[in-house]
């Protein structure tokens, strides 16, 4: 009932200041569980960098288990993690990549970024980037346009690229560039796994995400700040996806509405590239 009272209130407050407030309630939820576990005390917070709600680890541990069971994640795999927020799903794969495997995450948060970088200082195959792309939900002051991004990562070198929670703050002209730079990225074989809010009829909404009509191929919850939650039409997306160069391989339905069909809330996309 407070952090519902705390939620509305922060909804007038200026984007970072929302966004840190909202954070600020999950800290609060996972102290306990934190405060229990001394592995835990290098997680970083999320009034300094809010990837959203749940608690750090769990959500971590769950997105690893998809990227294993729904995308052949490997050891060995030389993994790129787009849109890599504060570490959550790194801090599971850093000691599954220790050894023969490698990782670049990257992001358009400085903080996010500062906090990856200094709780892997000492591993070598944990690499981060900060590129300062505008987001209107996350980076307001971006200087590179979203379409203009350039991924840190050579042509055809990377063996899995996933977004987690990535494409549902992007619009769909963002989203196309992003699709095409992991097609460059990724070597003949690679897979990509995404998430997206993916709008077919009969699935265009729910309770938490009350999607309106945004533009021709997109639905926001709030149509001020689409970034804030962007929905795409399922046909919409699997053509950006095919124009970019990738072949859809599956498609799991999540559970933000009725009929999702595996472990998590977003529906997940894996791709191949050719
Ligand atoms: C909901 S969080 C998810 C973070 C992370 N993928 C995870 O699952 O823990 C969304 C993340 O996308 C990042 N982001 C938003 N727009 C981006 C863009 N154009 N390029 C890269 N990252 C972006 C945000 O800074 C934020 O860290």
């Amino acid at each position: 009932m407070a952090s519902r009272l705390v939620r509305t209130l922060a909804g007038f407050a200026p984007y970072g200041v929302r966004r840190s407030v909202a954070g600020a309630i999950v800290d609060l939820k996972s102290l306990p569980g934190r405060l229990s576990d001394r592995s835990r005390w290098a997680e970083p917070w999320s009034f300094v960098h809010n990837v959203g709600n749940g608690d750090f680890q769990a959500i971590g541990v769950m997105l690893l288990d998809n990227l294993k069971d729904h995308a052949g994640l490997k050891a060995d795999d030389q993994v790129l993690d787009i849109g890599c927020g504060n570490g959550r799903v790194a801090a599971q794969l850093a000691p599954l990549l220790r050894g023969a495997g490698g990782y670049m995450g990257f992001d358009i948060s400085r903080a996010g970024i500062a906090a990856c970088r200094r709780r892997y200082s000492g591993e070598p195959h944990m690499l981060f980037a900060h590129l300062d792309v505008w987001n209107g939900e996350y980076n307001q002051r971006g200087r590179i346009a979203d379409v203009d991004t350039v991924f840190p990562a050579e042509d055809g070198s990377i063996d899995l690229a996933f977004a987690t929670s990535v494409f549902t703050h992007m619009r769909m002209p963002a989203a196309r560039r992003y699709l095409a730079e992991t097609t460059r990225v990724l070597k003949p074989g690679g897979r990509f796994a995404f998430t997206a809010f993916v709008l077919e009829p009969g699935r265009e909404a729910s309770a938490d995400f009350a999607f309106k009509p945004f533009d021709e191929t997109s639905a926001a919850v709030d149509v001020r700040y689409p970034e804030r939650a962007i929905g795409h039409r399922r046909t919409s997306l699997e053509a950006a996806t095919a124009a970019a160069g990738l072949i859809v391989a599956r498609f799991w339905r999540g559970n933000w509405t009725a009929g999702g069909g595996y472990n998590g809330g977003q529906d997940l996309y894996l791709a191949v590239k050719p």
